[in-house]
């Protein structure tokens, strides 16, 4: 039996239909679901059977048709086999994590709303996060965030384009709200990302521009003030990013942070950022309430990250200690960072010399100005930034993004799994 649905249907798909997507966009790389469905559509709900043509458990025979492009954005269809009962009259285990095979899979809010395999997102890092990065994470199974930085429109192309042609998973691009300009947001969904992701401002201006090309809304925030203006947004996602965080960020810590913000926004889901580099701070992540990880620092130290050799050793070399939040960086390369904004970078002789004296920095700007572009030109990281927070001392060499995805993925399993056996059962 052959069921067409339309663009317009299927991105409403509600609550745990969301699956559809998931299967649809991230594990078959936009492979139509095949095998056993149920419908009642308009509202009529349509949710497959977990399988599907990347599925560990395909159904032998299934039969799959793959739509021309990405179903969020235009009309495709699909051929059920079978019909089954109503979405709900199934029995859907509520899970933290779901078994395949024999491998458990965190399946939460995020993975759902994207299909993703695993809970975890690129920290849409300017001048890292290329269009490779983006599309190794996001092939991986996460969800890759191209990092637009400040918008400079000829590195948007270029990075958009490879990330587009890069994978057929659900993919995104961040911006930085306070220098966005309308037109950079038209350029960056032109490319059909599945998120954008704003953050360091008011979302409000360009939430509606986002949603009417059918992007979910991803809004970063470092404070419950930035999180009341996501929610006005309509944001599909917040990130809580903590002081941890390496770039710009704000002054609260993850650990705090992310339930306040988990319990203001409330059912809006809600992704932890800041000091996550390996599993054990996915699974902690997911015990304060959220649907995943934001992860930036750890895949600056990979083959895939944009910028120098040496930047990638000096986060591997550097202690947790060794970062520091500041301005000097942004004083001295001339860009006008709202206030509650600083930066964590690596700390080096330049942030010895001048943080602490930003106005004496500001006084001699012209002669430093010069010498700070000359040292990042040779990449001298005594003088010029890395951006790095504090998961730095969690890293402890480069790696592919591919696996770090799989390993961390994998780790907050293990730990989910040891957090279960800490329970007595049985016993009164
Ligand atoms: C090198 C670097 C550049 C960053 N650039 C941006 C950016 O342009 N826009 C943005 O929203 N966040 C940026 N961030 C912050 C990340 O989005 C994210 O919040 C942060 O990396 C998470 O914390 P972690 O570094 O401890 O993983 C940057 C972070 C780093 C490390």
């Amino acid at each position: 039996m052959a069921v067409t649905l339309s663009a317009a249907v299927a991105p409403r798909l509600p609550g745990r239909a969301d699956q559809f997507d998931g299967c649809l966009l991230t594990r078959a790389g936009f492979a139509a679901p095949s095998g056993v469905m149920s419908c009642h559509d308009r509202g009529r709900q349509t949710r497959p059977e977990p399988v599907c043509a990347a599925c560990p458990d395909r159904a032998p025979g299934a039969q799959v048709l793959r739509p021309r492009t990405a179903p969020w954005l235009r009309p495709w269809s699909v051929k059920v086999q079978t019909i089954v009962p109503r979405l709900d009259t199934l029995q859907i285990p509520t899970l933290p994590s779901r078994q395949i095979g024999r491998t458990a899979m965190i399946t939460t809010a995020l993975t759902e709303m994207f299909g993703l395999q695993h809970p975890i997102v690129l920290g849409p890092m300017g001048g890292v996060s290329g269009g490779r990065l983006a599309a190794a994470v996001s092939n991986a199974g996460g969800l890759g965030l191209v990092g637009g930085g400040y918008g400079d429109p000829a590195w948007l192309n270029a990075e958009l384009a490879c990330v587009r042609d890069s994978t057929s998973a659900p993919w995104g691009v961040g911006l930085i709200t306070w220098s966005c300009e309308p037109e950079i947001l038209a350029l960056a969904l032109r490319y059909r990302p599945h998120a954008v992701l704003l953050s360091f401002g008011d979302p409000r201006l360009y939430a509606a521009a986002i949603h009417q090309a059918g992007c979910k809304l991803i809004c970063q925030v470092q404070d419950l003030e930035g999180a009341a203006l996501a929610r006005e947004a309509g944001a599909d996602l917040i990130v809580a990013q903590g002081t941890e965080a390496g770039g710009h960020g704000g002054l609260l810590a993850t650990m705090p942070l992310v339930p306040t913000v988990v319990d203001a926004v409330a059912p809006i889901p809600v992704i932890a950022a800041g000091g996550i580099a390996d599993g054990r701070g996915l699974a902690a992540a997911l015990m304060l309430g959220a649907q995943g990880a934001l992860i930036g620092t750890r895949f600056c130290a990979t083959p895939e990250a944009l910028g120098h050799d040496e930047g990638k050793q000096r986060i591997v070399a550097a202690q947790a200690g060794q970062t520091g939040r500041t301005r000097v960086f942004d004083i001295v390369r001339g860009y006008h960072w709202p206030t509650p904004y600083t930066g964590r970078a690596l700390q080096n002789r330049f942030t010895r010399q001048w943080h602490g004296h930003e106005d004496a920095l500001a006084g001699q700007l012209a002669n430093e100005k010069a010498a700070y572009a000359a040292a990042a030109q040779a990449a001298d990281f005594d003088t010029a930034l890395v951006w790095a927070g504090e998961a730095a001392g969690l890293i402890h060499s480069v790696e592919p993004a591919t696996n770090l995805v799989a390993q961390i993925s994998a780790q907050a399993q293990a730990q989910l799994d040891k957090a279960g056996q800490w329970l007595r059962r049985g016993s009164a």
